[in-house]
């Protein structure tokens, strides 16, 4: 484990003022940062683990009577730390947008129908090499905001520990070749060299014939080659 983390995890990171993404004009500091030096429990203490996940709950389609309607999926993949090592036993969270592209959230306002039989959150724990894996119903894209004609592209939120607390990271899992990303000021906010980091790869090997199609989600947690935190 690291005794402490690289600056160079920074240069995958998202200016903290983008003005073509609205919130970041308000949200973003105007002083200088101030670095403050990691702590001992910050690196070694206790993490979010196998312990907080109950069974079913990485199958978003089975947390219902119904199963959801959608295009069923897997995502699966495996969690890194900063040299390419494999984090084991860690907490990986997610949400997301039902097929239509609505959340189940009292303040969504896109009019877009609910499903009663999708939730869209879901957590996981990573095996000894590193892997997850959950099965879930493909999001729609959705409006937001943000400026005139804004439509996410299709994604799915993802929280992931890491070895630290130091390492969670909070990030967004997109699909290849979706024609928003150039439209998108939340992925363009990313610096070039990181994006296709935020892009999932269709894996026919773990395809399940006549059920599912899968997309497989690396994700690197600190360092130089770190998957680019995103709200
Ligand atoms: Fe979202």
């Amino acid at each position: 484990m690291a005794a402490s983390y690289p600056r160079s995890s920074l240069e995958s990171f998202p200016p903290a003022l983008y003005p073509d993404y609205k919130s970041t004009v308000k949200r973003s500091p105007r002083q200088e940062l101030v670095r403050i030096p990691h702590t001992l429990s910050e690196l070694t203490g206790p993490l979010y683990g196998r312990e907080s996940v109950r069974p079913g709950d990485d199958d978003l389609t089975g947390q219902h009577p119904g199963e959801p309607i959608g295009e069923r999926i897997i995502v699966h993949g495996r969690v890194l730390d900063e040299d390419g090592r494999p984090v084991p036993n860690t907490l990986v969270e997610i949400w997301q947008a039902n097929a239509c592209g609505r959340y189940r959230h009292q303040r969504e306002q896109h009019p877009a129908p609910l499903d009663p039989n999708f939730t869209g959150a879901g957590r996981a724990a990573t095996d000894a090499q590193g892997c997850y894996r959950f099965v879930t119903i493909k999001p729609g894209a959705y409006p937001w905001g943000n400026h005139p004609n804004a439509w996410r592209p299709a994604h799915i939120h993802f929280s992931v520990f890491g070895p630290s607390f130091l390492s969670r990271l909070v990030t967004q899992m997109y699909f290849p070749g979706d024609p928003l990303f150039a439209f998108d000021p939340i992925f363009q906010s990313i610096p070039e060299r990181a994006r296709p980091r935020l892009i999932s790869s269709f894996d026919l090997g773990n395809t399940v014939p006549d059920w599912a199609l899968a997309y497989r989600f690396d994700i690197v947690v600190r360092g130089r080659d770190e998957t680019p935190p995103t709200p």
